[in-house]
């Protein structure tokens, strides 16, 4: 039967599309900004595509507090506090001796390069960071943020429970769920002594080839938007809380949109759209209080046609749109060793990002010759004092408004509480909550206890392939079930719902043979992978049968065995499977869903009335060789989309596209 479009409108949620209308008439352009601020036409014309946003209250206390600090700094102090390097590069004493104001860890950077450190282990560097911060022969020592790649759960923590990815809970649409997982990862973050995520990723992705895709919650800006602001709300908190860290809204801006989805790439698109479709989110979250925007990797040519080059020294965006026109008075920072692609910079040098904006800058291992050359810049005049003092007072006014005077080593109510890295429950249901139900045929699905199941593809018993990137390791690579001490794969999921003795595992599906099975259960997966590393570059095909011929074949041998095959897909982008659709009679697309997949089970046996209430956050393709921007010829399913048992429906024989080694 050919697939129909017109009845699978009736399967998007309504509720869904009305909650979701892009919100451009309240994006509608000020007056354009006078010449007088020191843009000049067409930075104006770009500053003025942005609404403004009103300035916050001022808190009287801390501003008086903020000059007295500084009045009492070096310009050594003052870059000090500017540099964030990671833990890899800066010890406690340099800290001390250099006025470090952050560090951070990067993905798969642990205490020690302890794959396993434990949550003391954590706490305990945190505590020695925080305390040589405090050493300083500063007049007044400020004490120091850790920022930490948090951002599906404590992902880098060994015994942590690790969420979906974006990609998954901005499928399940409820960012009331969102906000109590920034909760309970604040809470993680916090056990380690660690008072900064970097998240929520308020990318609003065009281009499913982009490696980052998963860490997206929605092509749609008004969900980007809300689910972002969620985040912030649970992560902050009240800000001065035990169980609150601050937030990070990245990538600003125009991350999502980069030419054929290439990581760091250049974004093409007019003023307006990077504006009222990628700049979205920063408005909800900047209402939600958020303490620091990181700079993305991105270029920008404006219409395609005039360059603006690298984000990070873009004046007119950082400071002209960010702190002015939307008033963000918390603090920019850079992105890791970002600022070597602006021009004319370096790694450990560049006058021309704290000129644009910037007030802390990740550099991770060159740190000491930035501060050394940033000194240099300073005193030869190619930064003004006022811009130093600018970025310092941001540092100060985040580092006072979050209590850190107040409360500034590691201690803490959850410091050092390996129970507070794990919220089982929490994971179990955000993960039922975003897997969608793309197919289900003849009623393939509930599975009722009591069938004997199949079990195929590697996947089913891999705790690497369901978390994906930024799990354990920066790419999710090098990781294998024993880094996971919490959780389940849906394997063990299925042998707890079914009984062991009911399902039978087989990776490759030669147990099938013995022909003992009431349905296949075929678990597909990518293998992980993080930024730089994820994309799928044109002119490869986007499908997922192309990047893992080995599953497609598994797939379609599983689909001659006269049993109903329910297939799961872990993936981090939608990608071309009609051929893999077709082989299964149902079809689950369960993105990316953490460490707690098990509970997939419970859905698939319909316990205690569970059903399925995913719709995509992203349409997914009819072809391998998807444009771009989700045209909507292109779609097999649109955005929104997702069936459940209460609203089945006969999906039948798709129509596959023809098969493609490369793209035209
Ligand atoms: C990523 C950021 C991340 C940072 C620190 C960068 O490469 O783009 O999202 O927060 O590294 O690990
Ligand atoms: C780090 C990541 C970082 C990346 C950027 C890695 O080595 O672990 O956190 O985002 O480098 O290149």
């Amino acid at each position: 039967m050919p697939f129909n479009r017109r009845s699978l409108a009736a399967l998007i949620a309504p509720t869904l599309l009305a909650g979701c209308a892009a919100p451009q008439a309240a994006l509608a352009p000020a007056a354009p900004l006078a010449a007088a601020e020191g843009y000049n036409a067409e930075e104006s014309a770009i500053i003025s595509a942005w609404r403004t946003r009103a300035a916050a209250k001022a808190d009287p206390v801390i501003e008086a507090r903020i000059r007295t600090i500084l009045s009492g700094m070096t310009l050594e102090q003052k870059i000090g506090q500017m540099t964030q390097p990671s833990i890899l590069s800066a010890t406690p004493d340099d800290v001390r001796r250099y006025y470090i104001g952050s560090v951070l860890n990067g993905g798969g950077a642990w205490p020690g390069m302890n794959k396993h450190a434990s949550v003391t282990d954590w706490a305990k560097l945190a505590d020695d960071y925080a305390k040589a911060a405090l050493a300083t022969d500063m007049q007044q020592p400020v004490p120091l943020i850790w920022g930490i790649d948090a951002v599906h759960g404590n992902n880098n923590v060994h015994g942590t429970t690790i969420f979906p990815h974006n990609i998954g809970l901005g499928a399940a649409h409820d960012p009331g769920l969102i906000e109590r997982i920034g909760r309970a990862t604040a809470r993680q973050v916090r056990a380690t002594g660690i008072n900064w995520a970097f998240a929520p990723t308020l990318a609003v992705v065009q281009n499913q080839r982009w490696g980052r895709s998963y860490e997206s919650y929605s092509s749609d800006p008004a969900e980007v938007a809300r689910d972002g602001e969620a985040l912030v709300r649970g992560l902050q908190g009240s800000l001065t809380g035990d169980g609150d860290v601050i937030a990070s809204a990245k990538h600003f801006v125009g991350d999502g949109g980069t030419w054929r989805g290439v990581d760091q790439g250049e974004n093409r698109s007019s003023a307006e759209t990077l504006a009222t479709l990628h700049g979205v989110g920063y408005y909800t979250t900047l209402d939600a209080g958020v303490q620091t925007v990181m700079v993305s990797y991105n270029s920008w040519a404006r219409d395609g046609a005039s360059p603006q080059g690298k984000m990070h020294g873009n004046r007119a965006l950082v400071t002209g749109v960010l702190k002015q026109r939307l008033n963000f008075d918390g603090l920019v920072v850079s992105d890791w060793n970002a600022i070597e692609q602006v021009a004319g910079c370096e790694r450990d040098h560049c006058p021309a990002a704290i000129n644009a904006g910037v007030d802390l800058f990740m550099v991770p291992d060159d740190w000491k010759s930035f501060i050394t050359r940033t000194v240099a810049d300073v005193r030869e005049g190619r930064v003004p004092m006022a811009r130093i003092d600018d970025a310092v007072s941001r540092i100060l006014r985040v580092k006072l408004r979050m209590g850190l005077f107040a409360r500034p080593t590691a201690a803490g109510r959850f410091t050092g509480d390996a129970a507070a890295l794990t919220d089982r429950a929490l994971a179990q249901e955000a993960v039922r909550k975003s897997a969608v139900l793309l197919k289900n045929d003849a009623g393939a699905l509930p599975l009722s206890p009591g069938k004997r199941l199949l079990v195929v593809g590697a996947s089913a018993a891999n705790f690497a392939n369901q978390t994906g990137g930024w799990s354990v390791t920066w790419q999710g690579e090098d990781v294998n079930n024993a880094d996971f001490s919490t959780g389940e794969t849906l394997l063990d999921g299925l042998r707890r719902v079914y009984g062991a003795d009911k399902v039978t595992f087989s990776p490759d599906g030669s147990l099938a043979a013995s022909g003992k099975f009431d349905a296949v259960i075929a678990v597909l997966g990518e293998r992980p992978y993080a930024e730089m590393k994820g994309d799928v570059r044109w002119p490869a095909p986007l499908a997922h049968a192309a990047l893992y011929p080995d599953q497609a074949a598994l797939l379609q041998r599983m689909a001659g065995q006269g049993v109903p095959v329910v297939t799961v897909l872990y993936s981090g982008r939608t990608t071309y499977a009609t051929d893999l659709i077709n082989a299964s009679q149902a079809f689950v697309a369960a993105s990316l869903p953490g460490s707690e997949a098990g509970t997939l089970a419970d859905l698939f046996a319909g316990r205690q009335s569970l059903d399925f209430s995913g719709h995509l956050s992203f349409a997914w393709p009819n072809t391998p060789c998807p444009s771009g921007g989700y045209p909507a010829g292109e779609q097999l399913f649109p955005r929104l989309y997702g069936l459940s048992y209460a609203h089945a429906h006969a999906t039948g024989r798709l129509v596959e596209a023809a098969a493609v080694n490369t793209c035209p």
